[in-house]
């Protein structure tokens, strides 16, 4: 098939500025990334009452914190009084309640303000109006998802559909338990490019055969570029002498006790919009959450999950973490690489798709949606 066959939606692309237009990272703030469910927190990060961490969330800085009840709570990371940031650090525990560190208005873990220096003679600051703005927060795959619009969207349609449809059937995901697995190692990527180059990239495989020889030697199907059509629903097969997920093909940890005959041996991956990607192996899960944070600047945390009792063990997960941390420097620097061109005259009316891409052109249809709701 030549690109003149290709009907005009599968072929064009985003424009250059898009990457880098900060008017355009605003929008993506307001309609995107505030208005959708987004993925904060890792639930069991948050050991305990008081326990907390901040993370951006379009614009704003949020809190999510857990409660004397052990429920976590999120919060606009903002005093109500003159508006300085409550929390300054990424993550720590409060013992009570969280301090403002200018006039030392004081919020409770439920996040009302509970006392307020010399307040006493100011009768007309009712303290039950100033407490912190609450956001909608649920819990899904072991992870704390906030949405800061008034009016969220259907958790059910957006964030669990997502997943679901992508696996062909909603208890699919369950044999995972990902709520239940235990953090192996956690992986920090600050990544010089926009957002959209992260999430293209994970929807496609094209680039798969050039840039992951080590994938593709464990996912053969992977090296015709053409895998991410197909492997969705049913997986993508390991190879006939892959003994496991790892750098090498060797034998990986305990199997994940819920997975079926029909999962083994196999690779899913998911993305959940705006910012979640999943992977799904055997004996492991990957999951990655995209954090924004300029239009040439994203923070990507990546998540590697075992069972309980793997991770206890102490046994050596080099070798599976390896693999995709490998891939995701692999694709990270491909982003990057085609970040620096996005502001060049050569590619100021975008570029092509090819037919194996066509998530992404699926992918641009929806941010265009949005921007222009
Ligand atoms: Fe927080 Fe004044 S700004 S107490
Ligand atoms: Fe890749």
């Amino acid at each position: 098939m030549t690109a003149i066959d290709l009907p005009p939606s599968l072929l064009a692309t985003l424009p250059g500025s898009a990457y880098t237009d900060p008017a355009v990272f605003a929008l993506e703030q307001a309609k995107i990334f505030e208005a959708d469910w987004f993925c904060a927190v890792r639930s069991a990060d948050l050991a305990g009452p008081g326990a907390f961490e901040t993370v951006q969330v379009g614009k704003e800085s949020v809190l999510v914190s857990r409660g004397r009840d052990g429920k976590l709570n999120a919060f606009l990371n903002v005093c109500r009084h003159r508006g300085a940031r409550l929390c300054t650090s990424e993550r720590g525990t409060v013992k009570r309640a969280f301090q403002c560190p200018y006039h030392a208005w004081t919020y409770g873990l439920d996040g009302k303000l509970v006392a307020a220096p010399n307040l006493t003679g100011m009768p007309d600051v009712d303290r039950t109006e100033f407490g912190l703005t609450k956001l909608h927060l649920r819990e899904w795959l072991g992870y704390a998802w906030v949405c800061l619009a008034d009016e969220p969207p259907s958790f059910e349609e957006t964030v669990v559909g997502a997943v679901t449809e992508r696996l062909g059937g909603p208890t699919e995901i369950d044999a995972y338990g990902l709520d239940g697995l235990a953090l192996g190692k956690r992986i920090e990527y600050d990544v010089k490019a926009n957002w959209k180059q992260i999430i293209e990239n994970f929807m496609e495989c094209y680039h798969c055969a050039t840039i992951h020889p080590e994938l593709t030697e464990v996912l053969p199907e992977f090296a015709d570029g053409y895998a991410a059509q197909y492997y969705v629903g049913h997986g993508a097969q390991f190879g006939g002498e892959v003994k496991g997920f790892t750098i090498d093909g060797s034998e990986g940890v305990d199997r994940l006790p819920g997975v079926s005959e029909a999962q083994d041996r196999k690779y899913y991956a998911i993305t959940v919009k705006p910012g979640v990607f999943v992977n799904l192996v055997p004996d492991h899960v990957i999951f990655h959450r995209m954090f924004p944070l300029a239009p040439d600047r994203t923070l990507v945390r990546c998540d590697w999950l075992y069972l309980p009792e793997v991770v206890e063990s102490g046994r050596d997960l080099t070798r599976s973490v390896e693999l995709f941390h490998r891939v995701n420097l692999q694709d990270f620097e491909a982003c990057e690489r085609c970040q620096l061109a996005m502001d060049s005259r050569s590619y100021v009316n975008g570029g092509v798709l090819v037919p194996s891409e066509h998530h992404i052109g699926a992918f641009h249809d929806w941010v265009r949606a949005r921007l222009n709701s």
